[in-house]
C-alpha cells in the first residue's frame, strides 16, 4: 500500500462516514480532516462535529455550501431542464462535484496527498467524485474504502460498527434506515424494500413532501420571477437563490409536489430503483419552461431540448468538470439572455401547473395569431406557397411509391 501522509474525508457524521474515520486512522495511521458540506440537507450538523472530536479528529471544517450549490450548480442546470432518463432532476449527482470541489479546495489547504469518500463501489456517487477529483487536481489520490476494505454488506457494517462502539442509527421505526441523500434541492430514498421494484413503496419513505393525497383541497396560487434564466422572485418579492428554493420546496411539500417513483440506468452498469422528491426544483422546471415559452425562439427552444438529454447525462455519469459540459453550458447560458418575465402556477395535489406567464421580452403576438381580424399584415395566400414548397418532396415520393 502507498504511503499516505494526510486524508481529507467527505464526512456525514452518518454511519457509513463514522466507520470510513475509524478505518482511515487504523489503516493509514495518519491524519484524517474531516469536511461536512451543509448543502441544506436539513440535518443539525453539530453532532458531526461532536462525533469527529469524539474520533480524536483535530481539523474539522463544517462549510455552508447551499448559496453556492443553488447558485453555481442547480440553477445553470436548471437552466437546460434537465432531467436523466425524462423524469430524474438530477439532485444527488449535481451535489457531487461542488463537494469535490471544496474537499480538493481544503486539500491543498492541509497538505494533503489524498481525498476519501464514501460511496460505494455500485453506485454512480464514485464515478461523479472521481472525475472531478481527476479534472481539478490530477496529483490528489482518492480513497474509495468501499472498494478496499473486507466489509461486503451493510450487514457487515452494522457488525464491524458494533466491534468499535460506533453508535448505529435507526429510523423511527426502530429499524436500520433506507440509503438516503437530500440537500436543498431533493431527498433521494434507496435500498431495502426498496430494491424489489414490484413493491410498491411504503408510505413512511417520503419524508419532506405530504401525499397527495392528503394535500389540501384548496389549490395555492403563485407567481415566480425570471431574470436573464434564473428565478429570481416569489409572489413578487425577491430572493436569494437559498430562500427561494427554500422557499419553493416548503408551498411544493405541502401541495404534494415533485414525488417520483424511478428505475433508473445507473452508469457502472445496473438498474435502480430510487424514489426522490423535489418539490421546489419540480415547480422551478415547470415555471422555466413556462417563461421560456414566450421568450425563445422556436429554433433555439427545439436545439436546447436536443441537447437536454445529453447534459443531463454528463451530470448524471459525472462529467461537470469536463469541456463538453462546460460547451454545452455556454450554449444554454447564451439562449437565456431573454428570459425573463413572471409565470403563474398553480399547486393542487401533487402538481405544479403553469397557469399564466408574461415577459417585457415576449415573443409571443396576439396580433400575429389571433383567429380574429388583426391590425398585422399576415397574407394568409403565403401560407398556400409554404405548404406546397413543403409538399413538393412528399408529392414526388407518393408519386412514386404510390401510397
Ligand atoms: N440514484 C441517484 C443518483 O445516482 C441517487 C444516489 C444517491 N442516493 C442515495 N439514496 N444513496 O443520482
Amino acid at each position: 500500500m502507498t504511503k499516505i501522509e494526510k486524508i481529507v474525508l467527505s464526512y456525514s457524521g452518518g454511519l457509513d462516514t463514522s466507520i470510513i474515520l475509524k478505518w482511515l486512522q487504523e489503516t493509514y495511521g495518519c491524519e484524517v480532516v474531516t469536511f461536512t458540506a451543509d448543502l441544506g440537507q436539513g440535518e443539525e450538523l453539530k453532532p458531526a462535529r461532536t462525533k469527529a472530536e469524539m474520533s480524536g479528529v483535530k481539523d474539522i471544517r463544517i462549510v455552508d455550501l447551499r448559496e453556492e450549490f443553488v447558485r453555481d450548480f442547480v440553477f445553470p442546470m436548471l437552466r437546460a431542464n434537465a432531467l436523466y432518463e425524462g423524469q430524474y432532476l438530477l439532485g444527488s449527482s449535481i451535489a457531487r462535484p461542488l463537494i469535490a470541489k471544496h474537499l480538493v479546495g481544503i486539500a491543498r489547504e492541509v497538505s494533503a496527498d489524498a481525498v476519501a469518500h464514501g460511496a460505494t463501489g455500485k453506485g454512480n456517487d464514485q464515478l461523479r467524485f472521481e472525475l472531478a477529483v481527476n479534472a481539478l487536481d490530477p496529483s490528489i489520490k482518492v480513497i474509495a474504502p468501499w472498494r478496499q476494505w473486507n466489509i461486503r454488506s451493510r450487514m457487515q457494517l452494522l457488525e464491524y460498527a458494533e466491534k468499535h462502539h460506533i453508535p448505529v442509527p435507526s429510523d423511527k421505526r426502530g429499524e436500520a434506515p433506507f440509503s438516503i441523500d437530500a440537500n436543498l434541492l431533493h431527498t433521494s430514498t434507496e435500498g431495502k424494500i426498496l430494491e424489489n421494484p414490484a413493491e410498491v413503496a411504503p408510505d413512511h419513505v417520503c419524508q419532506r413532501t405530504v401525499d397527495p393525497v392528503d394535500a389540501p383541497d384548496t389549490p395555492e396560487i403563485i407567481t415566480i420571477g425570471f431574470e436573464s434564466g434564473d428565478p429570481v422572485s416569489v409572489n413578487g418579492k425577491a430572493m436569494t437563490p437559498v430562500a427561494l428554493l427554500t422557499e419553493l420546496n416548503r408551498l411544493g411539500s405541502r401541495h404534494g409536489v415533485g414525488r417520483l417513483d424511478l428505475v433508473e440506468n445507473r452508469f457502472i452498469g445496473m438498474k435502480s430503483r430510487g424514489i426522490y422528491e423535489t418539490p421546489g426544483g419540480t415547480i422551478l422546471l415547470a415555471a422555466h419552461r413556462g417563461i421560456e415559452s414566450i421568450t425563445l425562439d422556436r429554433a433555439a427552444a427545439h436545439l436546447k431540448d436536443e441537447i437536454m438529454p445529453s447534459y443531463a447525462e454528463l451530470i448524471y455519469n459525472g462529467f461537470w468538470f469536463a469541456p463538453e459540459r462546460d460547451m454545452l453550458q455556454a450554449l444554454i447560458d447564451h439562449s437565456q439572455a431573454f428570459v425573463s418575465g413572471e409565470v403563474t402556477l398553480r399547486l393542487y395535489k401533487g402538481s405544479a401547473s403553469v397557469i399564466s406567464r408574461a415577459s417585457p421580452c415576449s415573443l409571443y403576438s396576439a396580433d400575429l395569431v389571433t383567429f380574429e381580424e388583426s391590425a398585422i399584415t399576415f397574407d394568409h395566400h403565403d401560407a398556400e406557397g409554404f405548404i406546397r414548397l413543403n409538399g413538393l418532396r412528399l408529392r414526388s415520393l407518393a408519386a412514386r411509391n404510390g401510397r
